[in-house]
C-alpha cells in the first residue's frame, strides 16, 4: 500500500478510552456510542437489568447479538459524520477494565490510546478512580474530552461541575454545549458555536437514537423560556471567562472540551462522537527510545500494552494486543521482536472476545490486534518491520498493594521460582525483593489487589503451584535511591525492597509514617511514583 493510502487510512481513524469512576456509565456510553455509529440497531437488549456484568461480557454478548467488531480489549465501528468527508471514520474504543479487575492493565492501555474521555457523573463530580486514570493521561500528555453524564437525572449545576474541575485537577472545561434545562430536566443543547438549539426527544427506553430537532436562538427562547435564558446565560459568562475551545491547549493538555449527555436516553451521544472525530488527534508517529523517528506512514511497527493469559483453560494460552503505530498490518507478516530480535509470524491475528474471535487481516496505525500464542511478548514490547525500531518501556504504575507470596510445598521451589519470573516478566505483577526476606517469598506490588488472584490462579493453573499469599501492612511506595536506602530501612515501619528493573522502592504503612520521615529526615531522596518511569 502506498504512503498516501495509509496516510488516508491514519487520518480517519480515532483512538481513544474512556476513563470513569464504575457506575458513571462507561457500559452505557460505549453502547450508546455504537448505537450511534449505527453499527447496532437497538440498544438496552444487552445492558442487561439488574445483575451487571462486567464491561468484557457485555461487550461478547454485544458482537454475539449484533454481530459487530469487538473484541475485550478494543470496539472498533465505522462513523459517518459530519466531519467524515468521502469515507466514514474509523474509531477505536479501547476498554479499559473497570471495577473490581482496576490494575496496571487499565493504565496500560492509557498508553494505547490517543485521546481519553472522562466520564463523569453529574451529581457525583469527579470521584477517586475517575482522577487516578486522569492523572495518568495527564503524564501521557492525553487530550481528555470532559463528559457530564446522566444529565437526565438531578446533579450539580454545570458551573458547579466545571469549578471542581478547574480547582482540583487544573483542567480547564471549554464546554461545546451548554446543558439546556437542570440536571434532571434535560431537555437538550445549547451549540455554543451556532448558538441555536439541540432539542431530544425520548424514546421508549432510550433504546433507539434520540431524535434531534434544530431550532434558533429565538424560537428556543419561545418554547423554553427560562431554562434557554438560563442556558444563554451560562454560555455568555463561559464566553466571557475565556472558557471558549482552542484546539492547540486541548492537544496540550490544559483545556478539556466539554459536553452534557444521557447516555441512558443517548441524548448528546451523537455530539460527542462529532467532537472526537473533530478534535481529537488521529494517529501520530512515536520516537523509538534511541530518538529515531518512526512516521505513521512507515514500515509496520507497533508496541504491545496489554497481555492475557490462560483465557482458554484448554491449553495454555497467551493473547498480546498491539497498538499498530506506523505501517499496514497485514495478517502472516513475519515481523522482528524488538526485545530479542526473534522473527514472529503473525498467523493468528485477531480481534478477540473472550472464546469468540474473528480473523484480522489488516490493520493500520491507530488499531489495535489481538496475537495468539504469543508467548514471548510482554508489555511495552515492540514489533516491527525493518528498519529496526523499539519504542520507550511502558512505566510502572505506583502499587498500593503489597504481599508475600510462598510456596506451600518445598519440593516445588523451583517451579515457583520459574513462575515468579514469568509473571514478573509478563508485567502481572510487580515483584520486589530485599536480602532480609531473601528469595523464598518475595512481595508481590500491585496497583489493584485483583493481580494478586491473577497470580495465584495462574501459579495453580499453569505451574501446578500452590501458594500462600499473606498481605503486609504497606500502602504506600516511594522511589529512592542507594545513598537513602540505608538510612530509610532503619525507620521503624518503613523497608526498602529492590523491583526487578532495578529501582529501589522504599515501602510505607501509611502516608501519616512517610510524611513524619520525609519532615525527620528531609535530605533522604523519596520521589513519588504516580506513573513515572
Ligand atoms: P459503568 O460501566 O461505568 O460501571 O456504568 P454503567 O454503564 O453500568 O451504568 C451504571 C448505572 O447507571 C446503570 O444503572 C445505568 O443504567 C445507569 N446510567 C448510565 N448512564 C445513565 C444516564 O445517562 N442516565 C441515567 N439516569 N442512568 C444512567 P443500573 O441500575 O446499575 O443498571 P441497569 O439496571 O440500568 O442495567
Amino acid at each position: 500500500m502506498s504512503s498516501e493510502a495509509i496516510a488516508r487510512e491514519v487520518k480517519r481513524r480515532r483512538t481513544f478510552a474512556i476513563i470513569s469512576h464504575p457506575d458513571a456509565g462507561k457500559s452505557t456510553m460505549t453502547e450508546a456510542l455504537a448505537l450511534h455509529a449505527r453499527m447496532i440497531s437497538e440498544a438496552g437488549a444487552v445492558h442487561g437489568k439488574g445483575g451487571r456484568r462486567s464491561t468484557v461480557s457485555d461487550w461478547m454478548e454485544m458482537e454475539k447479538a449484533r454481530g459487530i467488531s469487538v473484541s475485550s480489549t478494543a470496539l472498533q465501528f465505522a462513523y459517518e459524520g459530519a466531519h467524515s468527508g468521502d469515507v466514514p471514520n474509523v474509531i477505536n474504543l479501547v476498554d479499559t477494565p473497570g471495577h473490581a479487575d482496576f490494575s496496571e492493565d487499565t493504565y496500560r492501555v492509557l498508553t494505547a490510546v490517543d485521546a481519553a474521555v472522562m466520564l463523569i457523573d453529574a451529581a457525583k463530580g469527579l470521584e477517586p478512580q475517575t482522577l487516578k486514570l486522569f492523572q495518568v493521561c495527564r503524564h501521557r500528555g492525553i487530550p481528555v474530552i470532559t463528559v457530564v453524564n446522566k444529565w437526565d437525572r438531578p446533579g450539580q449545576t454545570p458551573l458547579e461541575l466545571i469549578d471542581e474541575i478547574t480547582d482540583r485537577i487544573g483542567l480547564i472545561p471549554t464546554p461545546l454545549f451548554v446543558p439546556v434545562g437542570i440536571a434532571g430536566d434535560f431537555r437538550g443543547l445549547l451549540d455554543r458555536r451556532t448558538g441555536g438549539f439541540i432539542k431530544f426527544t425520548r424514546t421508549a427506553g432510550g433504546s433507539k437514537i434520540a431524535p434531534e430537532a434544530f431550532f434558533t436562538a429565538d424560537e428556543a427562547l419561545e418554547s423554553e423560556g427560562d431554562a434557554w435564558i438560563a442556558a444563554v446565560e451560562e454560555s455568555e459568562l463561559l464566553g466571557e471567562m475565556g472558557q471558549d475551545h482552542d484546539q492547540e491547549m486541548f492537544l496540550a493538555g490544559q483545556t478539556s472540551p466539554m459536553i452534557f449527555t444521557s447516555a441512558m436516553l443517548n441524548f448528546g451521544v451523537r455530539q460527542l462522537l462529532e467532537s472526537l472525530v473533530e478534535f481529537a488527534p488521529a494517529p501520530e508517529g512515536r520516537d523509538g527510545i534511541d530518538g529515531t523517528e518512526r512516521a505513521v506512514t512507515d514500515p509496520f511497527s507497533a508496541v504491545v500494552f496489554k497481555v492475557q493469559a490462560g483465557m482458554d483453560t484448554s491449553h495454555r494460552d497467551r493473547l498480546a494486543y498491539m497498538r499498530i503505530v506506523s505501517g499496514e498490518f497485514e495478517r502472516g507478516m513475519v515481523v522482528t521482536h524488538a526485545q530479542t530480535g526473534k522473527p514472529f509470524a503473525t498467523k493468528y491475528a485477531q480481534a478477540v472476545f473472550g472464546r469468540d474471535r474473528s480473523t484480522v487481516d489488516t490493520a493500520y496505525p491507530g488499531d489495535v490486534v489481538g496475537l495468539v500464542n504469543a508467548m514471548a511478548l510482554a508489555p511495552g514490547d515492540t514489533l516491527y518491520i525493518d528498519p529496526k525500531i523499539q519504542y520507550p518501556p511502558i512505566p510502572s504504575f505506583a502499587p498500593e498493594h503489597f504481599s508475600t507470596l510462598r510456596v506451600t510445598t518445598a519440593d516445588k521451589y523451583k517451579q515457583f521460582r520459574k513462575a515468579i519470573d514469568q509473571l514478573d516478566a509478563e508485567g502481572v505483577v510487580q515483584v520486589l525483593r530485599n536480602d532480609l526476606r531473601g528469595d523464598a517469598a518475595p512481595v508481590l506490588a500491585a496497583v489493584g489487589p485483583m493481580q494478586f488472584e491473577v497470580v495465584t490462579a495462574r501459579m495453580k493453573a499453569e505451574f501446578n503451584v500452590d501458594t500462600i499469599l499473606e498481605p503486609l501492612g504497606y500502602s504506600l511506595a516511594r522511589r529512592t535511591d542507594e545513598a537513602s536506602a540505608p538510612d530509610l530501612d532503619r525507620q521503624r515501619g518503613v523497608e526498602v525492597f529492590t523491583r526487578s528493573d532495578g529501582a529501589l522502592l522504599a515501602l510505607f504503612g501509611d502516608k501519616w509514617r512517610l510524611q513524619f520521615i520525609e519532615k525527620e529526615f528531609p535530605d533522604l531522596m523519596l520521589a513519588p511514583l504516580v506513573a513515572a518511569a
